[in-house]
């Protein structure tokens, strides 16, 4: 399979040559722009809980080609020892399906070590390829001088070239559309103020980021053309779960009637999941809020600290989901 990969821009992509997983650290942007070649698993586990790579796109692409590498590294191939190393990875995360959707579809290549390292370059080769067409979908909901709110990171940075919620505007600008992104910072990581900012801005797109309590206000006073965020895990009925903060601003949006899309692939609907509650929710760190970002700790000692990573949007709360397949309503989804 001939995939061409852009070292410079690409997330992350199979570099065969060396049999190494190449991805950039998103935890240095914006700062410093570093690239990793990863070929352990407990390198591919480390980048995967730290967040080193991140969005549940990427992370699907990131199980695929880890699990091609890992199994290239054996000698001789052993394929129980794969199923074994997918195991390990796939606890590091719970929430985004795509991990577990990514490992089951390998292991159905496990049959050679060849046969896996074509499946990873076909997964990465998809998800260029689903992305880009969740962004000429979703394009067609925007019109030149629109305002759009976003959360977290969908973008370019939570795939491997376009993202999912960020996709309709790289294809809008495509088309000539100027459309304008409020982004959040998105606590308590930041995506939103790291990432979002930092690639709509390299992209030249025009970006606004505020605190995540200001969305309310943004929604209530300015035209928002419509709130697009991505997802890591939809069940069966269109419940949602997607980055914490992400179900506070369908629930403004509805008060207010602005349109609230989930743009994902298909790879991201759990069919196993009949609805919210059945998706696990990562508890992460409460360090991640108490003292990661400040100079000195901001919190008293031993403050109990309620750190979900992910919400889960009710369906009736989303107007729609953009998918690589087209725009469907919740109830439709299944069907
Ligand atoms: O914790 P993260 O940064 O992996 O969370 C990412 C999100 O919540 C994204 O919105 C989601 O994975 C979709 S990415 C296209």
């Amino acid at each position: 399979m001939i995939c061409t990969v852009n070292r410079d821009s690409d997330t992350l992509y199979y570099d065969t040559a060396r049999n190494r997983l190449c991805l950039i650290d998103q935890t240095r942007l914006p700062g410093e722009f570093v690239t990793l070649s990863l070929h352990t698993v407990e390198e591919i586990e480390e980048a995967i809980r730290l967040l080193r790579i991140r969005g549940a796109p990427a992370l699907g692409v990131a199980v695929a080609i880890g699990l091609a590498v890992l199994a290239n590294e054996m000698h001789p191939y052993d394929s129980a020892l794969l199923r074994e190393y997918a195991k390990r990875i796939l606890n590091t995360r719970p929430t985004a399906v795509n991990l577990r959707w990514a490992a089951e579809r390998m292991l159905e290549h496990a049959e050679s070590q060849k046969a896996l390292q074509d499946e990873a370059l076909r997964v990465w080769q998809e998800d260029i390829d689903t992305c880009r067409r969740i962004g000429e979908q979703g394009s067609a909901l925007l019109r030149d001088g629109d305002s759009v709110l976003t959360h977290c990171n969908a973008g370019r940075l939570a795939a491997v070239r376009y993202g999912t919620a960020l996709a309709p505007i790289y294809v809008a600008a495509e088309q000539g559309k100027r459309v304008h992104v409020f982004v959040d910072e998105t606590r308590p990581l930041l995506q939103g103020a790291r990432l979002t900012a930092y690639e709509l801005v390299q992209a030249g797109i025009p970006v606004t980021l505020m605190c995540d309590n200001m969305a309310a206000s943004l929604l209530a006073n300015h035209r928002i053309r419509a709130v697009l965020v991505g997802a890591d895990r939809i069940a069966r009925n269109g419940d949602t779960a997607n980055k914490v903060g992400s179900l506070g601003l369908a629930v403004i949006a509805k008060r207010v009637s602005v349109p609230f899309y989930v743009c994902a692939p298909f790879s991201t609907v759990d069919f196993d999941c009949q609805n919210g509650r059945d998706i696990p929710i990562e508890m992460r760190d409460g360090s991640e809020i108490t003292e990661l970002w400040y100079q000195k700790r901001m919190t008293p000692r031993n403050i109990s600290v309620y750190n979900p990573a992910f919400d889960v949007i009710p369906a009736d709360l989303i107007s729609a989901f953009v998918t690589e397949r087209g725009i469907i309503k919740p109830q439709d989804l299944s069907s």
